[in-house]
């Protein structure tokens, strides 16, 4: 993609949304463009997730795709190389199965010390039924060789400026694992154009970012991809890491399965309760490739005792979320403390102390909400997440805004040092930046998103 060319498309896609492409109101905006959208608490009370309260992740604007024209190109290690249509690819024998879809960044905003990347809490994740032909088929017809070890997907999104184009590529046994399909249906209907029109990746028990969307190429490779994408972003420690420490991505391995997590859906937490009213304690609990999920304890003391919920009939899939609830009657007027922990078909549980990692991968610690039981229940809200505004240095907006809003900024909580490198990233990516103004940026964005004070 030449460079003009993508700064038209920088151009046109920075238009205002279209009406029926508006979320709905109680979505969670991470970014107003490119568009990533996380969806609420009250999300995780439906088995699957309605696109309306479908999150959305899009590292760029999302492409026009004319279905007549598309087609996926299957290239690289193979006997025969293949161009097919979509109606080539539904030909084949059609998959269905539910699978959470979760973001690898999803809980990234409760990281201590905080980490630069879109500041999602619980809601980057979704369950839904995929319908589609498996991967393997298609491999199968393409007839790959011997040296095969990486299948790349790569989608017709098109990149901002000098930004690398969003490539990524799983291992051969997770591409002919019988789960991993090329799906065109989302829970009943075509795939929407926000979640991949017309066809998507769905690696189950996966993070997302394995998920490519809009696909339009499949090569197979000979070893793992060398992309931006694989050697520099989406990849964890895979051990802990003293919390703060810079690994060189050389040190880290990519992201691949989702862990055990669950998250506490109600009550809120900072809420109050009435005394003597029966409570139920809901979630919803998911894994990876190691899932199904097999039980879930809650306990309401702090985690001195741990009780059993009752997990939802017909939710027990390998790869779906299941549903949980847990009903008691607080005993006293009190402050409580609820915690929540799943276990997963290989015995694995979430740990009770999150590990830290320099992206925030991955997170999935016990959960807790504070209750208050109260004789009377008064409505009181919670404090919002205020952030002190200084005014912008001048320059900033032209440099900062051409491809996103101001909000992807305003999110992070950042030292000097990770502004340092964000603006390096930045410039990097075709943001223009003069030696004079760089001190200057620097200087506002610690000085108004800094680190956030600890504790909270
Ligand atoms: C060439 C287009 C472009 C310009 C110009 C640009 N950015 Fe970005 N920036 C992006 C994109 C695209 C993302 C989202 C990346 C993703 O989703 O992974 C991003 C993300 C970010 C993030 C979130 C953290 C991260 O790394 O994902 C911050 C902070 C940020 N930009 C700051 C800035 C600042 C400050 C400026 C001005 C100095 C700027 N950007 C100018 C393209 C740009």
């Amino acid at each position: 993609m030449n460079l003009s060319r993508r700064g038209l498309l920088v151009l046109a896609a920075g238009a205002v949304l279209r009406a029926e492409d508006r979320p709905k109101r109680d979505m969670l905006s991470r970014s107003v463009r490119p568009e990533d959208l996380e969806m609420p608490l009250s999300g995780f009370s439906d088995y699957l997730t309605p696109v309306e309260h479908f999150f959305v992740r899009t590292h760029v604007y999302v492409p026009n795709v004319n279905v007549a024209e598309w087609r996926l190109r299957v290239e690289g290690e193979v006997a025969t190389p293949l161009t097919l249509t979509l109606e080539d690819v539904k030909r084949l024998p059609a998959v269905e199965l539910v699978s959470v879809v979760e973001c690898a960044g999803n809980g990234r905003g409760f990281y201590e010390p905080s980490v630069p990347g879109l500041q999602w809490a619980n809601g980057a994740v979704a369950n839904a039924r995929w319908r589609g032909a498996r991967l393997s088929d298609v491999l199968k017809r393409a007839g790959v060789h011997d040296s095969a070890r990486a299948i790349l997907f790569d989608g017709s999104d098109v990149p901002l400026l000098a930004m690398p184009d969003f490539q990524r590529s799983i291992p051969l046994k997770k591409a002919l694992d019988a789960n991993t399909l090329l799906a065109y249906e989302m829970n009943g209907e075509p795939l929407p154009v926000k979640h991949g029109f017309p066809l998507r990746v769905v690696a189950p028990g996966w993070a997302s970012d394995s998920w490519v969307k809009w696909l339009t190429s499949i090569r197979v490779l000979n070893q793992e991809h060398d992309g931006f994408w694989m050697k520099s972003a989406y990849r964890h420690p895979g051990k802990p890491v003293a919390p703060g420490t810079a690994v060189p991505p050389e040190q880290m391995q990519p992201v691949t399965s989702l862990r055990v997590k669950n998250v506490i859906a109600a009550p809120l937490d900072g809420s109050q309760a009435a005394l003597g009213a029966p409570l139920a304690i809901r979630g919803v609990a998911w894994s990876g490739d190691a899932g199904p999920v097999t039980s879930v304890e809650v306990s309401v003391d702090g985690g001195r005792n741990w009780k059993s919920a009752a997990l939802r009939a017909g939710q027990k899939t390998q790869f779906g979320w299941r549903q949980w609830e847990f009903n008691w009657t607080p005993p006293q007027e009190a402050y409580y403390t609820i915690l929540a922990r799943a276990r997963d078909a290989a015995g694995n549980t979430q740990p009770l102390d999150q590990e830290w990692n320099p992206s925030g991968y991955g997170w999935n610690v016990v959960p807790r909400v504070g209750l208050s039981v109260v004789k009377q229940v008064s409505g009181g809200s919670q404090p919002e997440d205020s952030v002190g505004a200084t005014t912008p240095p001048s320059g900033f907006a032209n440099a900062c805004h051409v491809c996103h809003d101001d909000d992807v900024i305003r999110q992070q909580r950042l030292n000097r040092a990770q502004w340092d490198r964000e603006l390096t990233k930045m410039s990097g990516w075709g943001a223009k930046i003069t030696d004079q103004d760089r001190a200057a940026f620097l200087d506002y964005l610690f000085g108004t998103f800094g680190p956030r004070p600890r504790g909270r």
